[in-house]
Parts: structure tokens; C-alpha cells; sequence
């Protein structure tokens, strides 16, 4: 599994990259954002992405600015000209670049599918389902890129639940816990009733909306999010790899580890909190202390 940093923050990647453990990283317009302001609006932004690709490793996605096809065409082959000479650039293009649900809704795609068709590679980005991903894969899309954070964000919205409030960002999201929650509100709701065939049960709107709350069309988190695209990719074996994305904690990290999906993407306190546990460093303040003089001998040469 490679390891990409989502970030703008050249200090983070200089960092990560001299631990030597990226091997790309991603960003989008609100990372670079971040970025920026962190150095009070004063940057040049064109020699900062060139440090940026100069330093990492691999792949580094750089995403456009438009909705519209003609507009992200342009961008993507500007961005691809103007940069590739200092890096490996990839264009991050939306999967849906719709504004309204209505408008330039396969402009995307279609975007897609025009650079494939010119070997600009494409990382298909805010991808919320594996059917987009079915779709962006088709269209030609070099990596494919499911937020599974942001889909976590989406089913505790949908319960109620609100950031900041009920959970933080970095937070875990129990989905087992709730698929069990889910199966003992279905049962307490039966019992409640007096409903005597299947037929009942499925028409049932109580039971409908205990089944549709905690998942999203049939995926209770990101991290099955994640398991369907890169099942389905396999069953056809479709080219694009899969960049875990929108990575909140650790055992996420774990978890897309075990399904077996390509690539994740993280942000730089995950690379902390992947590293860190207690019983290492009470480990290893025990070892520091334990030092016997004869063993501290050998290094005092
Ligand atoms: C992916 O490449 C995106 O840049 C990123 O993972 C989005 O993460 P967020 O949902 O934490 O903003």
C-alpha cells in the first residue's frame, strides 16, 4: 500500500518526505488555501507547487478550478504543461462537477475521458459512491479517489449528529456498533407492532426509515465505501487504483489496509497518530533508564 500526504503544506511534506514515508501527495483548492494562509496570504504560487513536486517522491494531484468541461480541460492542460518538468503532476479532476445537481452534469466525466485520451493522468476526485467510481474508471481516470471521512460525516449527519457538537473530525466512526444499533431498533420496532407478514414488514415506514438512517445507499461507512469500489475494481479488473481519501485517524489507515486498496492519503497528524502509542514510549523511557554502565561502555569509543 503506497502512502500519500493530503496536504499544501510544503513543511509537512519536506518532513514526511525525510522520514521516508510518502510516496505522493494530494491536494485540492482548499488544502493550498489552508497553505496559504498559514503564510499570511504571501506566496508565490507557482514556485511554491514547483518546491512541492522538486521534493515528493511521486505523484503529486493538482486540481482544477472550473466546473464546466471546455474551462477544466484548459486548466488540466495548463497545470499539466506548466508543472510536469518538476514533478510526477497528476490533475485532480470531480467526478460530478455539477453545481445544482442539474447543470454540467458529465462535464466531468467528459473531462476525464478528453484527457485519458491525451495521457494526462487523472485523479477523479469527491467521489461519494461506488457507482461514480464505476463511472470515472470507465471515463479513463488514473487513480479514483473515495472520501470515506466525508461519508462518515454524512451518516452521523443523517442520525442527528453533528461535528463539533456530537463527535470530532478526527473521531473514529463505529459503523459495526451501529449496524448492530440498526438490527435492535428494526427488532424493537417489530415488536412494538403487531405486523403479521413480510409484505407488513417491508411496507413498514418506521422499519423504512430505521434501514435507510444509518447507511448511505447501502454503504454504513466509509470504509465499506472503499471495500465496494476496490471489490468492484478487481471484479473487472479495472486499471484506476484507489486513493483512500478523506482519512480521518489511524484505524481507518488500518482498515483500507485490509480491504487492500492502493493508495491512501492522509493527513500529517495521522502520520503521528500512526506512529505513537503509550506503551512505546513507556517502553522506551524504561529502556533509556535501564542502561547499565558496561552496556553505555561500548558507545563511549
Ligand atoms: C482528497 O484527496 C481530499 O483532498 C481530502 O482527502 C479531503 O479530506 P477532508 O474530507 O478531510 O477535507
Amino acid at each position: 500500500m503506497k502512502i500519500f500526504l493530503d496536504t499544501a503544506d510544503i513543511d509537512e511534506i519536506s518532513f514526511a518526505v525525510s522520514a521516508g514515508v510518502i510516496d505522493g501527495v494530494t491536494t485540492n483548492p482548499s488544502l493550498i488555501k489552508q497553505a496559504v494562509e498559514k503564510r499570511s496570504g504571501s506566496v508565490n504560487m507557482e514556485e511554491y507547487i514547483e518546491k512541492i513536486l522538486e521534493l515528493t517522491p511521486g505523484p503529486v494531484s493538482l486540481e482544477v478550478i472550473s466546473v464546466e468541461f471546455e474551462k477544466m480541460v484548459e486548466e488540466a492542460r495548463l497545470l499539466h504543461s506548466r508543472f510536469r518538468k518538476h514533478g510526477n503532476v497528476v490533475i485532480k479532476i470531480p467526478v460530478c462537477s455539477s453545481l445544482d445537481g442539474v447543470n454540467n452534469l458529465y462535464d466531468g466525466l467528459k473531462t476525464i475521458r478528453k484527457l485519458a485520451g491525451e495521457s494526462i493522468p487523472v485523479n477523479a476526485t469527491l467521489v461519494m459512491s461506488p457507482e461514480q467510481a464505476i463511472l470515472a474508471a470507465k471515463a479513463g481516470a488514473m487513480y479514483v479517489s473515495p472520501f470515506a471521512g466525508r461519508i462518515d460525516d454524512y451518516i452521523r449527519d443523517k442520525i442527528g449528529m453533528r461535528r463539533g457538537r456530537d463527535y470530532q473530525k478526527s473521531e473514529y466512526y463505529n459503523f459495526n456498533l451501529m449496524k448492530n444499533v440498526e438490527s435492535l431498533m428494526i427488532e424493537k420496532t417489530l415488536s412494538s407492532k403487531n405486523i403479521s407478514s413480510p409484505k407488513e414488514v417491508y411496507l413498514d415506514n418506521e422499519v423504512k426509515d430505521a434501514v435507510s438512517k444509518l447507511n448511505d445507499n447501502g454503504i454504513s461507512s466509509g470504509v465499506e465505501l472503499v471495500k465496494s469500489i476496490v471489490t468492484i475494481f478487481r471484479n473487472y479488473g479495472f486499471k484506476s487504483q484507489v486513493i483512500a481519501s478523506s482519512i480521518r485517524n489511524a484505524r481507518q489507515v488500518r482498515e483500507m489496509a485490509e480491504i487492500g486498496v492502493d493508495i491512501v492519503t492522509v493527513p500529517f497528524y495521522v502520520l503521528k497518530e500512526m506512529l505513537t502509542h503509550s506503551k512505546t514510549i513507556e517502553g522506551i523511557n524504561d529502556f533509556v533508564k535501564d542502561v547499565v554502565e558496561p552496556y553505555r561502555k561500548i558507545f563511549a569509543r
